[in-house]
């Protein structure tokens, strides 16, 4: 059966799309790990190097011990099951406008025919950073702590997002604050999502997200127990298993070309389980829409050091990329 799962240029982190499994794919799945960073290692240099090894081999890895409370995710976890679990009236509440532009908002897509086809996630999307482009319309107000849990879990979830960017930046030679300023982290922007997958009885189905490679900066990522991300390493799906509190990075595609290719922008999907829902809560480090966002000038210097991308504002960059429109 024709399948949309390896396609690079495919959706961006807003799209939901589904996908049907080949045989021959499905017995591509290796049962290999994604590389694990532990960030308590009192040595720094070597936290830094084994972020920078696992961005240019794979560009998705888990940190652990990353200093975000255990509680705190647990919590994560729960306020945004518990709104899921609200009946269908009740998330309505912070429904995306049907004419709206922007992606923020509860979206039931699930069982919901997409190009001929029945998608099979929920999900809901909220910036959560910068203060000035949250709104707090697209927060659940049930439960009522989910507001609170959701900006502690910000003020961490940027802290380590900002750490890991100083340790690539680095890990290119370059200062510390070279990808930061190179996305534009001043004006740069939040956003959270949940994914939020039923279980999905029919063995050959894999609905939710195919194939594709992130259009932001960085994503990092929770998820429940269920298993279902998959990265596409060395010709093999492989499962990137996580524990509850471990967090996902996944480099994206402004960090592949920032770097001029040096770090991997990961392909993967998410695959559903048989028998239980599947949630998972990304965070999307974007640019600002206007940024323009290219090759470090760091790295373009000398005559062995072409540019390998050409810069775009990163909202040309969303716009072609869909479209699937020529990028460089
Ligand atoms: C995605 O990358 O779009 C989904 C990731 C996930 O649900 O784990
Ligand atoms: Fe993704």
């Amino acid at each position: 059966m024709e399948t949309t799962s390896r396609n690079l240029d495919t959706s961006p982190p807003s799209l939901v799309a589904e996908t049907i499994l080949s045989e021959k794919e499905k017995s591509d799945v290796k049962f290999q790990e994604i590389p694990v960073v532990d960030l308590s290692n009192p040595s720094e240099e070597l936290v830094a190097h084994a972020v920078v090894k696992a961005s240019e081999e794979w560009g998705i890895f888990q940190v652990v011990n990353h200093g975000i409370p255990t509680e705190l995710i647990r919590r994560l976890q729960e306020v945004g099951t518990e709104f899921f679990e609200l009946p269908e009236k009740e998330k309505e509440a912070v429904a995306r406008p049907a004419d709206a532009v922007d992606i923020e908002g509860y979206r039931k897509m699930y069982e919901k025919d997409i190009e001929g086809r029945n998608a099979w996630v929920d999900h809901l999307f909220h910036r959560v950073w910068p203060p000035s482009k949250v709104s707090y319309t697209f927060w659940p107000k049930n439960p009522h702590d989910y507001r609170e849990v959701n900006e502690e879990y910000t003020k961490h979830i940027m802290k380590l997002s900002e750490k890991i960017m100083e340790w690539l930046s680095e890990g290119l030679g370059l200062q510390r604050e070279a990808l930061k300023e190179g996305l534009g982290c001043e004006t740069a922007e939040y956003l959270m999502k949940i994914n939020y997958y039923p279980p999905c009885p029919g063995p050959d189905l894999v609905i939710g997200a195919p194939g594709h490679t992130d259009i932001n900066g960085l994503t990092l990522l929770v998820a429940n127990e269920a298993l279902g991300l998959q990265a596409f390493k060395d010709n093999h799906w492989v499962d990137a298993k996580c524990t509850t509190s471990g967090i996902i990075i996944i480099i994206g595609d402004q960090f592949l070309r920032m770097s001029n290719g040096k770090y991997k922008s990961a392909e993967h999907r998410a695959t559903m389980d048989k028998e239980k829902t599947r949630i998972s809560w990304p965070v999307f480090v974007e640019p600002n829409l206007d940024h323009v966002v290219g090759p470090l000038p760091g790295l373009i210097t000398g005559d062995n050091n072409a540019p390998k991308f050409k810069p775009h504002a990163y909202k040309d960059y969303k716009f072609r990329k869909l479209k699937k429109l020529p990028l460089d």
